[in-house]
């Protein structure tokens, strides 16, 4: 059985965004693979977080897996920080990674843009999250594109250590959405939709209400032409909306057109409402029941257990391979 990481960070609102490019993935994954998902805390605190919110956060997401269709007794649904290896494999990682490969991150230079300040971790995030990969032997990480070049320092990284320490680690796949891989904000489709943007109207939050939901899109920026036409190049923002229609649909992006053929974007867009409205009323109360249930921390300590039972052996095999003295 093939195995198969991933993880978010608990770092604001989770958008419709994760949900496409990585969560949805994560569900149908779970059914013929060794699963572990994550919430990733060390990664949040690369920029500053308040205690009470990061807290919040992670609670959400660990809530909002199960809600999405997580199942925690067959994926391994944990927090980052629970599991100490990820840690220690960090640091070993950051001894692995050269600066200039630190440097050409974009996710670094757009988080570090206009700060006159940034932490080293923000510089160091993607060695974190190498090890967080390579920890497990994953073959398979599902991710949204804006994760790939991560991925790709993550098979260089295994290659050098295994080039230099002899085969230890799996080099993985990254497992990007056909359709969906970068959901763009619904008032700037040059823009990926992201849960730290400051604008609520960019992004749905999977835990938007449905009013909500039918404001944002019935604002949502499109052409000026009357076409439902998928022409990413030409028509950005109606192709954005019909790569979402079709991820909260069974419709295909041609029965997409044909429906809409000839009406405009008026009924598009209240359609495409509804169908998001449809798919995140059930989870949403499916996630106040968990929230309430008290059963979160069950689930973070059994996740927590089989993790670390995963990824132990692997940390030792790694250190012994690079000379370190096993312990007694
Ligand atoms: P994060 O928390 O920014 O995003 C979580 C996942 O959601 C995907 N995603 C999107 N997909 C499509 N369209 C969008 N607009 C969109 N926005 C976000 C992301 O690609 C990601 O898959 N560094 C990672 C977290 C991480 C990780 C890992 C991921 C840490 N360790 C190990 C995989 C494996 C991040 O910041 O994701």
């Amino acid at each position: 059985m093939k195995t198969v990481l991933s993880g978010i960070q608990p770092s604001g609102k989770l958008t419709i965004g994760n949900y496409i490019g990585a969560i949805k993935n994560y569900v149908a994954l779970q059914k013929d693979h060794d699963c572990y998902f994550m919430a990733v805390d060390l990664h949040a605190i690369t920029v500053p977080q308040d205690p009470a919110a990061l807290r919040e956060q992670a609670e959400m997401i660990i809530a909002l897996y199960v809600a999405a269709g997580i199942d925690p007794d067959k994926a391994a649904i944990f927090m980052q920080s629970h599991v100490r290896a990820h840690a220690e494999l960090g640091w070993i990682m950051t001894t692995l990674t050269y600066m200039g490969e630190l440097e050409r991150m974009t996710q670094f230079k757009d988080k570090s843009a206009g700060k006159e300040s940034v932490g080293a971790g923000l510089f160091v995030y993607p060695s974190l999250q190498v090890a967080d990969i390579l920890l497990y032997n994953a073959d398979l990480v599902p991710i949204g594109e804006d994760q790939k070049q991560h991925l790709e320092l993550t098979r260089d990284v295994a290659h050098r250590f295994n080039t230099r320490f002899g085969d230890t680690f799996t080099v993985p796949e990254p497992y990007i959405p056909e359709l969906g891989a970068r959901i763009m904000s619904l008032d700037d489709a040059t823009k990926k939709m992201s849960k730290s943007n400051p604008n609520p109207g960019s992004y749905i939050a999977l835990l938007d209400s449905p009013d909500e939901i039918r404001k944002k899109l019935s604002r949502a920026v499109t052409d000026s032409g009357r076409e439902v036409r998928y022409d990413p190049v030409n028509k950005p923002e109606v192709s954005n909306l019909m790569g979402i229609y079709a991820n909260f649909s069974d419709l295909t992006l041609k029965e997409i057109e044909a429906k809409y053929d000839g009406q405009g974007y008026g009924a598009f867009k209240k359609d495409l409402a509804e169908a998001i409205v449809a798919k995140l009323e059930p989870l949403q109360s499916r996630y106040r029941d968990i929230r309430e249930s008290g059963d979160i921390a069950r689930i973070l300590k059994q996740g927590a257990e089989k993790a670390a039972a995963k990824a132990e052996p692997i940390l030792a095999l790694a250190k012994e391979r690079m000379g370190f003295i096993p312990s007694a």
